[in-house]
C-alpha cells in the first residue's frame, strides 16, 4: 500500500512535469511557421485546451491507481536532476530552429544518403517530425524522448505505462525466468526500461533498424543483465519462430507504408509462442476518443509524418486477424490506443 508522502510525491512531480512540458509544447507553437489557419467550422470542431487538460488528468489518475494497486512501480526518475533537464531543454530549442527551418523548407530528405554500415529502406530514409538527421544520429537519439514528452505535454511516459497493465500480467502467468519479451521498433529504450525496472530478471530483446538509437538504449538499460539488442526491419527479424513469449510494439506502425506495416505484423506472429501475446501501442485512429479527432487529422499536416494519414484508414483489427493474431482488447490512453493480441487457436 502507497504512503501519503508517496502519492503526495507523485502527484507533484507529474503536475510539474505536466507543465514544464506544456510550456515548452506552447513556445514550440509559437516559434514555429505558422499552420494554415482554422476556418470557423474547423475551430469549432478542434477540442479546447481545457479538454485535453482534464484528459491528461485522467491518465494521472489512471496511472496512480495502477501503481496503488501494484499493477506496475512508480516511474523512478520522478525527481530528474533539474540542471540535467535545463540542458536537454536547451538543447531541444537550439535544435528547434533546424527543426522550423527544415518545416519551412520542406526538408524531409537529408538523411536519404546515410554512411549507415546497413543498408536501409527508403521508407525510412526522411526526417520524420522534421527531425534534425531522421533517426540517424546521437544528437537525434539524444533529443528523441524529450521531443515526444514535448508532443504529448509530459504524458508519453504515462501512456506507456498502461501497456505495462498487460505485459506485466503475462510476465506473471509464465514466470519472470522462463519468459522472453521482444521490444519491436525500441528506440533508445525508453519502454524497455521501464519494463526492466518492473521486472529485472526478465531476459529482454529490442529491434529497431536505428544503431545511434539502439546505442542509446544499450546505456538506458545498462543497469541491468539479461538483455539484447539487435539493428534489424521489423518486416524481416532475425529471430526463430514461436521464441518470443511476450512482443510489445510501441509508436512504430504509423511510421510504416501500409505494405510494411503487414510484413511486421506478419513476422510478430511468427516469432510469437502460440501461448504468447502482443501489447501493441501507437496513436489514437479516428473515433477512438471522437474530440480528438480534429487533433489527429492535423497532426500530419504540421509534422512530417508521411503515413500517418493512411494510418489513420487502416484497420488495425483486420490487419492483425490477417495475420492470425486475434484482439482481446482494445484500450485508450490519451492519444494512444492499446491492443492486446494473442494467436489463433
Ligand atoms: C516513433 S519511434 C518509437 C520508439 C519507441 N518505441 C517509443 O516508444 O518511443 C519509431 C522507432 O521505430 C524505428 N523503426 C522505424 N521503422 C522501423 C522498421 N521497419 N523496423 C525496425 N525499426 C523501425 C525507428 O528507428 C524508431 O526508433
Amino acid at each position: 500500500m502507497a504512503t501519503l508522502l508517496e502519492k503526495l510525491s507523485y502527484r507533484v512531480s507529474q503536475q510539474l512535469r505536466a507543465g514544464w512540458f506544456s510550456s515548452h509544447y506552447a513556445a514550440t507553437a509559437r516559434l514555429s511557421p505558422p499552420s494554415r489557419p482554422k476556418t470557423n467550422s474547423e475551430k469549432q470542431k478542434f477540442p479546447d485546451t481545457k479538454a485535453i487538460v482534464k484528459d491528461l488528468k485522467r491518465l494521472f489518475a489512471r496511472d496512480w491507481t495502477n501503481i496503488e494497486a501494484g499493477l506496475y512501480q512508480a516511474p523512478e526518475d520522478q525527481w530528474p536532476n533539474p540542471l540535467a533537464v535545463l540542458r536537454q531543454s536547451t538543447r531541444y530549442f537550439r535544435d528547434l530552429k533546424k527543426v522550423n527551418q527544415r518545416k519551412y523548407n520542406g526538408g524531409v530528405q537529408e538523411v536519404a544518403k546515410t554512411n549507415s554500415t546497413m543498408r536501409l529502406p527508403d521508407y525510412y530514409l526522411q526526417n520524420f517530425h522534421y527531425q534534425s538527421d531522421g533517426y540517424l544520429s546521437a544528437e537525434s537519439a539524444q533529443l528523441y524522448d524529450y521531443q515526444v514528452e514535448v508532443l504529448f505535454t509530459g504524458g508519453a511516459d504515462a501512456m506507456r505505462r498502461q501497456a505495462l497493465v498487460p505485459i506485466n500480467s503475462a510476465i506473471r502467468q509464465k514466470g519472470m525466468r522462463n519468459c522472453r519479451l521482444l521490444d519491436v521498433g525500441c528506440g533508445t529504450g525508453r519502454f524497455l526500461k521501464s519494463i526492466k525496472q518492473n521486472s529485472p530478471r526478465l531476459n529482454v530483446s529490442g529491434l529497431d533498424l536505428s544503431r545511434p538509437y539502439l546505442d542509446k538504449a544499450q546505456s538506458n538499460l545498462a543497469p541491468w543483465s539479461r538483455h539484447s539488442l539487435v539493428q534489424s526491419a521489423a518486416e524481416s527479424m532475425p529471430f526463430a519462430d514461436d521464441t518470443f513469449d511476450v512482443i510489445s510494439c510501441v509508436y512504430l506502425f504509423h511510421e510504416l507504408p501500409r505494405p510494411v506495416r503487414y510484413l511486421a505484423a506478419a513476422e510478430m506472429s511468427r516469432v510469437l509462442k502460440p501461448d504468447g501475446v502482443l501489447v501493441f501501442m501507437d496513436s489514437l485512429q479516428p473515433d477512438d476518443f471522437a474530440p480528438f479527432n480534429p487533433l489527429l487529422e492535423q497532426f500530419p499536416q504540421e509534422a512530417h509524418e508521411p503515413y500517418y494519414a493512411d494510418y489513420l484508414k487502416d484497420d488495425l483489427h483486420a490487419l492483425f486477424a490477417r495475420n492470425g493474431l486475434v484482439t482481446e482488447v482494445i484500450d485508450r490512453a490519451f492519444f494512444s490506443r492499446i491492443m492486446v493480441l494473442t494467436p489463433e487457436l
